[in-house]
């Protein structure tokens, strides 16, 4: 709670590996207006570097460990139990590497978000930096959409450019894409929080009007 006592808005995160979109979160949960507050982190990998800047941060972290399950219905019915116990707002998928089962998606139906490294609906899945870069594409980014029961295939509320030169590698790329994500998840959680953002049936709501393309965060 800040200063006001009003109870915010509270969203807890999924990550697996480094967290530095997580990092990008629990900063930009630390100024003063921000209108929600991270009650947890959870990670599907102990060792982690994402539960290390939970710790850091004060934030509660838990882990399940996929390796423990036999099935992912297995998995997803003790992340869920972990996840219930804080109630939140939002789940914000930061790198989370595991693909959920329908019914997990359906129980948090419009408070689930991810990030996904490319300009949706290009290059679902793995690899995309390697993947735009074998397409000769120009132009790659960020996609932050809601998540639905298709794999990296729920309505899209926010995108961010990145020029792709002649000389990029995956990994320069990788490294372009992530200085955009780390501008761009805040925002969106920010917007969520706020209440400006809602999934309709298969569309985004941006303050009550669908949003007939995707928000941009211009290239510069
Ligand atoms: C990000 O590039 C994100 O787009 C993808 O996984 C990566 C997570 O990085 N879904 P980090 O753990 O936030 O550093």
């Amino acid at each position: 709670m800040k200063a006001d006592q009003t109870p915010l808005p509270k969203i807890l995160v999924l990550a697996s590996g480094s967290g530095t979109n997580l990092q990008a979160l629990i900063d930009a949960s630390r100024e003063r207006d921000f209108p929600g507050q991270i009650v947890a982190v959870g990670c599907n990998q102990p060792g982690a570097f994402a539960l290390e800047r939970a710790a850091q941060a004060n934030v509660e972290t838990f882990v399940v460990n996929h390796k423990n399950f036999e099935s992912r219905d297995e998995f997803d019915a003790s992340l869920m139990a972990e996840i219930l116990r804080y109630n939140p707002d939002v789940i914000v998928l930061a790198g989370f590497m595991r693909i959920l089962t329908t019914d997990f998606v359906r129980a948090f139906r419009g408070k689930m978000l991810n990030i996904h490294p490319s300009l949706l609906p290009k290059y679902t899945g793995l690899n995309t930096h390697r993947r735009a870069l074998e397409a000769g594409d120009t132009v790659h980014g960020v996609s932050i959409h809601f998540v639905t029961e298709e794999l990296d295939g729920g309505p899209v509320i926010a995108q961010a450019e990145v020029s792709i030169a002649s000389d990029d590698t995956p990994e320069s790329l990788a490294e372009k894409v992530q200085a955009k994500e780390h501008i761009l998840y805040p925002i969106v959680v920010r917007w969520f929080c706020e209440g400006r953002i809602q999934l309709g049936s298969d569309y985004v709501l941006f303050d009550g009007e669908p949003l007939n393309a995707p928000m941009r965060l211009p290239d510069n």
